[in-house]
This record gives structure tokens, sequence and C-alpha cells, in this order.
């Protein structure tokens, strides 16, 4: 069962810390819910760090619904959160909806989440009314970033601070289960975070936020062309990503890559046949067997010493030319004159 609204709602009654991490993809998605990350955000910054878009805006409901899937077939525990890009909730209540609706029929998500406040606060009760679970995002809204004006820490001045406030509070009312409070001043965001029921989730909204969000990227180094001041590098992976890839082209380029461990090989007689070597080699195997079988009656595997010839082989050439096989042991007096009778696979020569 995965975790519900009511579950996250009550972490923040219990003062435990909410942790949040964004995942577009299968394997990536797979390892957050291993660890226990109770919630996913498929983040439109996918559009930026998975599809190298310069910023949120290209994203589209396809593009979204897409990674969605991806990530709720990776994961068991985790609600994974479909965030609604750029115009889909904003023209209508009915486009909304759909939209939102899209997100949990078509990509298996469990909540969506979009930015804006006292502006978008109808949506999100039409939205929530409906059964969909919602998440506020508030603060620096990247969809916005030409009306803000670049990404800057929002809520500085008491004009903007107070309609930041407003904006959680209508965001509470109109049924949000969490608001994510983006690139705000951390006592800004605490405060928030006390005026509210709901959990703030931060993100460059310093510790007193009830948990925090970030873009696996940011965290796992592995997406460069900026590092945000709010994201702190776990791990490079950038160089670890480049070194291996770096032996991998020298192993290639010389030779050393694969190895058998990394290669599989086939039947030395279909080799030999698509070689155009299987005649010679049945020849001598008939020979082999023809002088056997006229000193001893019969001829078995080891009579044909070690020339690299599988015994399916060796059985095949025989059967076809005459011979019959025994398996087992023969206790008949014809082979009891043998000297195979203690071997348990042999071969002689059908009876005209
Ligand atoms: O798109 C995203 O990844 C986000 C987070 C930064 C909250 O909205």
């Amino acid at each position: 069962m995965r975790i519900t609204i009511n579950q996250i709602k009550e972490m923040k009654r219990k003062g435990e810390k909410i942790t949040m991490l964004t995942a577009y993809d299968y394997a990536t998605a797979k390892i957050v819910d291993e660890v226990g990350i109770p919630l996913i955000l498929v983040g439109d910054s996918l559009g930026m760090v998975v599809l190298g878009y310069e910023s949120t805006i290209p994203v589209t409901m396809e593009e979204m619904l897409h990674h969605t899937g991806a990530v709720v077939r990776a994961t068991k525990q985790a609600m994974v959160i479909g965030d609604m890009p750029f115009m889909t909730y904003h023209i209508s209540n009915s486009d909304a909806l759909h939209n939102a609706a899209r997100f949990i029929q078509e990509g298996g998500a469990q909540a969506v989440k979009l930015e804006g406040g006292v502006t978008v606060a109808e949506k999100v009760s039409r939205i929530v009314e409906c059964g969909i679970p919602v998440m506020g995002h508030i603060g620096l809204t990247p969809q916005s970033i030409y009306q803000l004006g670049g990404f800057t820490v929002q809520g500085k001045t008491l004009e903007a601070a107070t309609k930041l406030l407003e904006d959680a509070r209508t965001l509470e009312q109109a049924g949000a289960f969490a608001i994510v409070l983006e690139t705000v001043p951390a006592q800004l965001a605490t405060l928030i975070t006390q005026r509210i029921g709901i959990p703030t989730i931060g993100i460059g909204a310093g510790v007193g936020c009830d948990g925090q969000v970030q873009v696996i990227n940011d965290i796992l180094g592995s997406f460069t062309d900026f590092v945000p001041k709010h994201a702190k590098q776990y791990i490079k992976l950038t160089d670890i990503i480049r070194t291996a890839v770096a032996e991998y082209d020298n192993e290639v380029k010389s030779g050393s890559f694969p190895t058998d461990q990394q290669s599989f090989s086939m039947d030395e007689s279909i080799l030999a046949e698509l070689k155009g070597e299987a005649i010679d080699k049945s020849n001598k195997i008939l020979e082999i067997a023809e002088l056997k079988c006229r000193e001893s009656g019969a001829v078995a595997y080891p009579d044909f010493g070690r020339e690299g010839w599988s015994a399916p082989t060796i059985k095949r050439i025989l059967l076809n030319n005459g011979y019959e096989c025994h398996e087992g042991r023969h206790s008949s007096e014809w082979w009891g004159l043998c000297s195979y009778q203690k071997r348990k696979t042999h071969f002689h020569k059908k009876e005209e």
C-alpha cells in the first residue's frame, strides 16, 4: 500500500520530517522508493535535467505522462506526484480537471502538483472535489519565470511575504494536502509552516519547513549546467560516469572488452558446417570409427582423442553414416566380447 495524504499530514502533526525527491525514470525511481522516500515528484524540472530544454515552459502533458508512467511502474510504497506543466491548468477549470485526471488515469500517479496560490485556488478545489489530491507550489514558481524576472528569492518584502502567507492559507482552504515553498527566506518559510495546518515542503526555504524536496540530479551531481544554491551534491556522478565511459572507450579500442565472460559461444560442429569444414571433420571421424570397429568391434568417444570435437557432433556424424549407438552397459554375448563393455556409450556398424 502506498503512502497516503493522511499519513503525510500525520507526519506534520507528529513533527516527523518529510522527505521528497524528484525522479523521472524507472531505474532511479526504484532506488528512491526502496530507500523509503515517501513522496516522489515527477517534476517538470524533467524539461531541463532530462530533456535539455532551457526552462520548464516547453514541457508537455505527453512528456510528463510518459515519465510518470515509468516512475509509477518502478515504485511500490511512495506516493507519486505528477507535476502539471505550463498552461495545462490555467485556461479553465475543466482543462485543469481534465489534465489532472490524465495524470491519475493514464500516468498512474496518486496526486498532482501545480504552481500558484490565490490565482489557482479555484482550480485546486475543483480537482480536490473530484477526488484527486493536490500539492501546491508557491514562492519561486519556475513556470512564471518571465513574470518573476529570473530565479530570484521570493517574499523578501513585506508585501511579497504577506502575499505568500495568503497564498499558503488559500491553498490550504482549497484542499491542498501540502505545499512546496521554493526559494523563500528561511524565516518566512518557518512562519508559513507554523501558520498553516498542512505540511510545507521546502526547496531553498530553510530547515524550518515540515519537509524538503530536491531535484535528484542536483543531489547526485549528474546535472551540472547550473547548480542551484539550495542544492547539496552528495556525490558527483558526472565524474564517476566520465571515468567509466572513458575506461570503456579505451577497452573497446584496445580489444580488452569484451572478454569470454561477456560473450556467448555456439556448437563447434555448427560453426564447422558454417565455415565449410564439416566434410573434412566427418571424414576424419568416420576414418577413426572404421579403424576402431575393425580392431575391437566398437568405437567410443575417447577413441576420437582430443581433437576438439563435441560428443553431439561425433554422435550425429556416426548415426548418419551407418552406425548404431548403444547407451548404457550391455551384457549381451556380443558386447561381452567387446572391450568397451564398461563404457556407457559406444557405437558399432549396423548389420547390412
Ligand atoms: O519540477 C520540479 O522538480 C519541482 C521541484 C523543484 C519542487 O517543482
